[in-house]
């Protein structure tokens, strides 16, 4: 029998035959894994006399609402393996974000229901009790029969599609193509901070923009609003000024100390605006960007899914497109809007950038 270190005390390496010992789904990898810790939580006895860890703590919601809906259990059900690129990750740190709370309070349950449901679209299946949480960083504990890139034991980090449970639990599942190799210099902790807004931003800088290590030479970008969770930014409030300074910002505005209009034009001509802030607080700047030229306003302040809850599926579409082509006519403008995608190629990229030392993680506050 083989031990892996790192969550010594909850699980052991042991051979199994025919299903997941630590879960009890259907999977045909081996070796498995068998709860051998000294948490107290519910077990169920198989196979003799070994137990079996089948429950969990988790944050749940049962309705939408405030904080005050979040409750802690100790007997959520472990996550099973549904599909064979699907793994089942041991969370050792989680972060919260910005859509963590709008979810909490209901944001996109409209089309997130519609993703849960699948083809399936008349199930009626209640998302609750529901698990928030896009970010984690843990180990692999088990994988699905077509997973080729990872194995049980290795670091893992990522950001899951907000269709999935979330990962404010002990274990998760994610796919194959959502998570990547954990990067090695820095602790779970840190790592659990960035790939929902690594990715984001990657949609929007790289995906959108189309900006490449090969061609961001003599550019100039704008990002509005990044001392929250988007990375790097240069414009700002006081308090993170010399913070994104020291993450490499070449020129940082204070928006509640500067006449950011005045500093905007004497910079001018920008290629690419980043947006995390939406129309109202950043719409103005658009008239900054590089004139008669293939410059972009990429915003990640995405109406579609507050119109789908507000408006329905045929009228919440609607809307975003009269949204989306009316804002690029009057600004004359490229106007994109750009998502978080699961995204495990990014992400391995994101770690080499982070074991480089060309991204650092910013951890503001932790909780046990
Ligand atoms: N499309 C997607 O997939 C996607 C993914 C991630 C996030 N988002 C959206 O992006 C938005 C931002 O997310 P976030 O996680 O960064 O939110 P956040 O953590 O609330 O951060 C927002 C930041 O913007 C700063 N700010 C506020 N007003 C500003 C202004 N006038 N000029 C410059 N900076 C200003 C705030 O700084 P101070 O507190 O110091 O004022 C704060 O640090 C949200 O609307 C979120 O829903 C979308």
């Amino acid at each position: 029998m083989k031990t892996i270190n790192t969550f010594k005390q909850l699980i052991r390496v042991k051979k199994s035959r025919g299903h997941c010992s630590l879960c009890g789904c259907l999977s045909n990898q081996s070796p498995k894994f068998e709860y051998v810790g000294k948490r107290k939580y519910s077990s169920e006895k198989k196979s003799g006399d070994i137990e079996i860890q089948t429950k969990m703590k988790a944050w749940q919601i049962y309705q939408y609402g405030g904080n005050e809906q979040l409750t802690l259990t100790s007997t959520a059900r472990i996550p099973k393996i549904t599909s064979p690129s699907d793994i089942l990750v041991k969370v050792l740190a989680a972060s919260v974000n910005n859509i963590d709370v709008r979810m909490r309070g209901g944001y996109g349950k409209m089309a997130l229901n519609a993703l849960r449901r699948g083809p399936n679209l008349m199930a009626n299946n209640s998302e609750f009790p529901l698990v928030l949480g896009r970010d984690f960083s843990g180990i692999v504990v088990e994988t699905g029969q077509n997973v080729k890139k990872f194995k049980p034991g290795d670091e893992v980090w990522g950001a899951l599609s907000a269709a999935r449970q979330g990962t404010h639990a002990e274990f998760t599942v994610t796919s194959e193509s959502e998570i990547s190799k954990k990067p090695s210099t820095i602790s779970h902790t840190e790592a659990a901070s960035l790939p929902y807004v690594a990715t984001t931003t990657w949609s929007a800088l790289c995906t959108i923009g189309q900006l490449s290590e090969s061609n961001t030479h003599n550019k100039r970008i704008l990002i509005h609003g990044g001392s929250g969770g988007i990375e790097v930014t240069a414009i700002c409030s006081t308090d993170a000024v010399d913070l994104l300074y020291s993450l490499g910002a070449d020129v940082v505005l204070d928006y509640t100390k500067q006449d950011l209009k005045e500093e905007l034009g004497k910079i001018k001509g920008f290629d690419v605006i980043y947006d995390t802030l939406g129309k109202r607080k950043a719409g103005y700047s658009y008239k900054y960007l590089r004139p008669w030229s293939s410059s972009k306003f990429i915003s990640i302040v995405h109406p579609l899914l507050s119109n789908l809850d507000e408006s329905g599926v045929p009228f919440g579409l609607l809307k975003t497109g009269v949204d989306a082509a009316s804002y690029g006519l009057r600004t004359g403008h490229h106007y994109s809007w750009a998502i978080f995608i699961p995204n495990g190629k990014a992400l391995s990229k994101i770690a080499s950038m982070v074991d480089n030392g060309q991204i650092k993680p910013v951890v503001d506050k932790l909780n046990d």
